[in-house]
């Protein structure tokens, strides 16, 4: 048994407990100041404030700001490439619609995925979660999607497992077969569906390769029709769904979302009256973007209306090579306070416990509970409205997974 103490916490800021945040509980924090954390075996034991118990080892926090580890709802993490040339292409005046049917978007990181080796892709996801972890995340949602056949498919799939299993961020891994008609089906949409329904889906699920699946519900994409056949075949095969859904236009997506009661429908942009009603209705979690809506310079999610109905938010980064190549949560918790004007409260809830809910873990990681994963950042912040007002610096002092340092800024100890 090894403890670990985390005293003179300035101010700690969790969800009280484990249940998903909405509506009026959106903003349900629990602050504690002057607190203090204790850890056993990578587990947290208790927190409080006043006299402070034995442990075998000691992190002073200084007086500066502890949450739960942030929770990313939603990546493409496994990725060939990238796009810099779409930018130019933005500037001019293409839409992001526009780019795909050239031939670019998702397709031309489908060619670079498919060439990469798993060895590659391996390397240059490794990159991102040191990153992410230097930034406070600890835990990922992860897609394939960039594949799109059974083999580079599963090669994504590999590649999040080795990682979850190897490197100190835990991953999710979500099966996105339907990210788009690869180009060898682009004249044979019903061919490709086939092939996720009766070859690739049952493949991921009997080598347990994901626990989600997910469709880009879009126009010139998959229809609505055509994501519910796809997402109830995964249900069948046990892995639980995810949508893309109402990102440019809405064909249905957030409704189809609340009629098979998806986990999480993601992006929702714009999200009609109807939709959130049906999302309120199915229990639905809300898995907001900013920062691809910044990134896109498209409208922002109805954040408040979705409060206002019971709609849980959970925020992801987005993070992939062409809507959004940012995985700074941080950056998106900004976007949350100024864009959909939440309050740092309901913001830190959508990035730890109800991001964690999105991706079902939040029995285990989320909030600062005994018993739950001792997965916590220490900021360089005095209490969570600087956390959220600060915008552009990576603000984690110390970023401790299980137990354990992942990231410390020596400059600021
Ligand atoms: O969530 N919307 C679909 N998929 C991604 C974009 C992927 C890409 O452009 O490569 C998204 O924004
Ligand atoms: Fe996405």
């Amino acid at each position: 048994m090894s403890t670990l103490l985390i005293k003179n916490i300035g101010v700690l800021a969790t969800s009280p407990d484990s249940s998903i945040k909405k509506g009026i509980h959106q903003k349900d924090i629990l602050l504690m100041k002057d607190a203090y954390i204790l850890c056993e075996d990578g587990r947290i034991r208790d927190y409080d404030s006043g006299v402070l118990p034995e442990a075998d080892e000691v992190i002073d926090a200084k007086g500066k700001l502890v949450t739960p580890g942030l929770v990313d709802a939603h990546t493409h993490l496994i990725f060939g490439g990238w796009r810099q040339n779409e930018l130019a292409m933005k500037l001019a005046g293409a839409g992001y619609l526009d780019i795909l049917n050239a031939g670019g978007g998702i397709l031309s990181t489908v060619k670079e995925t498919r060439k990469a080796s798993k060895e590659e892709l391996y390397r240059k996801t490794k990159g991102f979660l040191d990153e992410m972890l230097r930034m406070g995340t600890t835990t990922c949602e992860a897609k394939s999607g960039y594949g799109l056949n059974l083999e580079d498919e599963v090669k994504q799939l590999e590649v999040i497992r080795e990682l979850d299993e190897k490197h100190p961020m835990d991953l999710v891994a979500t099966y996105l077969g339907a990210h788009a008609y690869p180009e060898e089906y682009i004249n044979d949409h019903e061919r490709y569906i086939k092939e996720i329904c009766e070859k690739v889906i049952p493949y991921v699920a009997d080598h347990k390769l994901a626990e989600f699946c997910d469709v880009f519900c879009e126009t010139g994409v998959f229809s609505k029709e055509e994501s519910e056949r796809i997402l109830l075949k995964g249900k069948e095969y046990g892995l639980k769904s995810k949508i893309h859904a109402d990102e440019i236009d809405a064909i249905g997506g957030s409704l189809l979302a609340g009629e098979i009661g998806a986990v999480s429908a993601e992006h929702l942009i714009v999200c009609s009256d109807e939709g959130i009603a049906a999302l309120s209705k199915g229990g639905v979690i809300a898995c907001l973007l900013p920062a691809t809506s910044f990134y896109l310079s498209a409208d922002f999610a109805r954040a408040r209306k979705m409060i206002e109905n019971d709609v849980p938010i959970a925020f992801g980064s987005d993070f992939n090579p062409g809507s959004c190549p940012c995985l700074n949560l941080q950056l998106v918790m900004n976007l949350g306070c100024l864009k959909y004007r939440m309050t740092p409260e309901e913001v830190l809830n959508a990035v730890t416990i109800n991001a964690a809910a999105a991706i079902d873990r939040a029995d285990r990681i989320g909030s600062i509970e005994a018993g739950k994963q001792a997965d916590l950042v220490i900021w360089d912040a005095e209490d969570l409205n600087y956390l959220c007002y600060r915008m552009g610096s990576n603000l984690a002092h110390r970023v401790i997974k299980k137990g354990e340092t992942v990231y410390l800024n020596e400059e600021t100890d």
